[in-house]
């Protein structure tokens, strides 16, 4: 989705920031621009299209000025055209504003402006900033942006320039994130630390309903309403590297290789092994009601929620908890009513998802406590749960959520063990799940090094196109996250589905024209799994099976198999996601897509 990146400092701004746009292409975006301040003069060059597109505008080398503000827009208001990309300015091109979020009065303020004779030259509800802007300016831009915002509702994260004022920008937030940086005589402004972790890891992140005014020696934070707010600056673990494709042809591939290290970040400096207990610090503010807590929701989307769907059954074999899973986006809107001492759990990669958010904070109304299992440390909904745990996986850049995935597996393991240690498993349950816990990144290197075969595997099938995958209990969420991952990344039809419900409908579409992806490792639905593949055969569908190594039974059933090295059944989806993962990113750069950033589709969907 949208991104921001500003600068004000000595250097030339023009590089710094077309530097930070191409690091936030990765969100997803359909437009770009930019707008440089040099004295009173501001610059300003948009275009439809890639960053790519936008650099053949301008020559950097020429374009002087060392404060500035940039954005990839994506649209919501307003075709992606050059009229409608950000920074969008006022009449008299004074004010330029970059804008994340939705001004939902915009309709109503458009018409007051109008007849005030204000023209507007876009279809965007941004627009109605800066103009806003401009009519409250009497020279002093924090006062403006102050009383500008008062005005509108909805959500934001904003970068302003004003043409009368250089060297200065103001940014605000409500809803929407934008983070300071602090670098070496140069202040940086951005919505998501990627597009600055390359010039500094130092940063101070802005709360709801805070405002600051930016300089090349300070910043100033308020709240909206001009009270001083003092914080520390927080250090970013993240390196420049990490957003580096460091020799991969994409990031999703880069990604899908550091699942071992991932996995094992996951868990570092979390096991007991002695005790059979994972210790997890960013729970202990709620620990003595969460190991009371018999009833859990887990919630989050895409990927995200098919994580919480494999950690309920994790749960339930685990704790002695009562645990739902929701799709954030449906659970927002339900009414719940939540016995005492519920845990809501949201689970999501970059902690800004709309709707999680809206769903803990609906949570939170009903009383319920919350925790968030988040990578983004310092995000929105970092900040917004009671208690956490961090994934520390470092940026996932690709599109389609692979390392977050295991590695959210990982955490929510760790936590029903811990609640479980408490409740019901005994010493050596636990040790036997923390040993098998350790073998993990191991494991995952085993899967990865067939990679090849896998890749043959593409080879043979990436041109049909419908796919089916099955799975059941721990597999059903595998097979649905196979499913996701192949749609879209590929853009072939894909389903995923509890194999038990074949019969109920989708037997009728089995074929020798469509693949069914089994997820069949030697668990306790096996055999049941095995009458399914039966099915399947005796109606021509080629079976590719995801099975435990050295299952020779089933290699002589199925047409293609992948081995996963033998684990406890509840570890097994930490495994047998990682072929799908692999195959949906080698049939889709047969089909030559754009994998780290597919169509129609944003990293983040800060937006409902
Ligand atoms: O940042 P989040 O984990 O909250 O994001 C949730 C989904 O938008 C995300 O998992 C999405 O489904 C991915 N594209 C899946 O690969």
């Amino acid at each position: 989705m949208c991104g921001i990146i500003g600068y004000v400092g000595c250097e030339d701004a023009c590089p710094i920031l077309i530097q930070g746009l191409k690091r936030l292409e990765y969100r997803g975006y359909d437009s770009a621009g930019i707008a440089i301040q040099y004295g009173s003069q501001i610059q300003r060059y948009r275009c439809a299209g890639r960053i790519s597109q936008l650099e053949k505008m301008f020559d950097p080398l020429t374009i002087k000025g060392t404060t500035g503000i940039a954005h990839t827009r994506w649209a919501t208001h307003g075709e992606p055209t050059e009229k409608n990309a950000h920074p969008h300015t006022d009449m008299k091109g004074d004010v330029y504003v970059v804008h994340n979020g939705i001004i939902e009065n915009f309709h109503i303020l458009k018409r007051k402006l109008e007849k005030k004779g204000i023209e507007f030259s876009s279809d965007t509800d941004t627009e109605i900033i800066a103009h806003l802007i401009a009519i409250h300016f009497e020279g002093d831009l924090s006062e403006a942006v102050r009383r500008a915002i008062s005005m509108v509702e909805g959500t934001f994260g904003i970068a302003v320039i004003h043409r009368l004022v250089p060297d200065q920008m103001v940014i605000a937030r409500r809803g929407s994130p934008i983070i300071i940086g602090v670098g070496d005589k140069c202040h940086y402004a951005a919505s998501d630390v990627a597009a600055m972790v390359r010039y500094t890891n130092k940063v101070v992140h802005l709360n709801d309903n805070e405002l600051a005014l930016i300089t090349k020696d300070e910043f100033t934070l308020s709240t909206l309403h001009a009270k001083p707010i003092h914080r520390e600056l927080e250090t970013v673990e993240w390196n420049a590297e990490d957003a580096e494709l460091n020799g991969f042809p994409h990031y999703m591939l880069k990604e899908i290789y550091e699942q071992p290290d991932t996995i094992k970040n996951a868990t570092r400096g979390r096991l007991e092994p002695s005790e059979g207990v994972p210790k997890l610090g960013g729970i202990e503010p709620v620990w003595k009601e969460l190991k009371e807590c018999r009833h859990m929701v887990l919630v989050g989307c895409g990927t995200s929620y098919y994580a919480g769907c494999v950690g309920r059954y994790v749960f339930e074999r685990l704790t002695e908890i009562d645990v739902e899973v929701e799709l954030a986006s449906e659970f927002r809107y339900r009414k719940l009513n939540f016995p005492p001492n519920t845990f809501v759990v949201a689970i999501s990669q970059s902690g800004e998802t709309a709707d999680t958010l809206a769903a803990i904070r609906e949570a939170r109304r009903k009383g319920a406590k919350l925790l968030g299992i988040v990578n983004v440390v310092g995000s929105s909904i970092a900040r917004e749960t009671d208690a956490g745990v961090y994934n520390h996986a470092g940026p996932e850049i690709g599109v389609a959520s692979t390392k977050i995935f295991t590695s959210q597996l990982t955490i929510l393991t760790l936590l029903a063990l811990l609640l479980g240690r408490h409740q019901k498993l005994s010493l050596t349950e636990g040790i036997e799940a923390i040993k098998a816990i350790r073998e993990l990144p191991d494991l995952a290197r085993k899967v990865l090094a067939q990679d090849n075969h896998i890749q043959s595997i593409a080879e043979k099938y990436y041109k049909y196109s419908n796919w089916l995958f099955l799975g059941r209990g721990y597999q059903y969420p595998i097979a649905m996250e196979g499913a996701l991952k192949l749609k879209e990344i590929s853009y072939i039809h894909a389903e995923g589905y509890a194999a038990g419900e074949m019969k109920h409908g989708p037997i009728a579409l089995i074929s020798s024209e469509m693949p069914v992806v089994v997820l069949a490792p030697g668990d306790s639905m096996y055999d049941k799994v095995m009458n399914n593949i039966q099915e399947v055969k005796s109606r021509k569908g080629p079976v590719i099976a995801i099975i435990t190594e050295g299952d020779n039974r089933l290699k002589d059933m199925v047409d293609e198999y992948i081995e996963v090295p033998r684990t406890l059944e509840y570890l097994y989806p930490i495994l047998t996601v990682i072929p799908c993962q692999l195959l949906a990113y080698h049939c889709a750069r047969l089909l030559k897509r754009d994998i780290d950033k597919p169509r129609n589709l944003a990293k983040s969907v800060t937006v409902e």
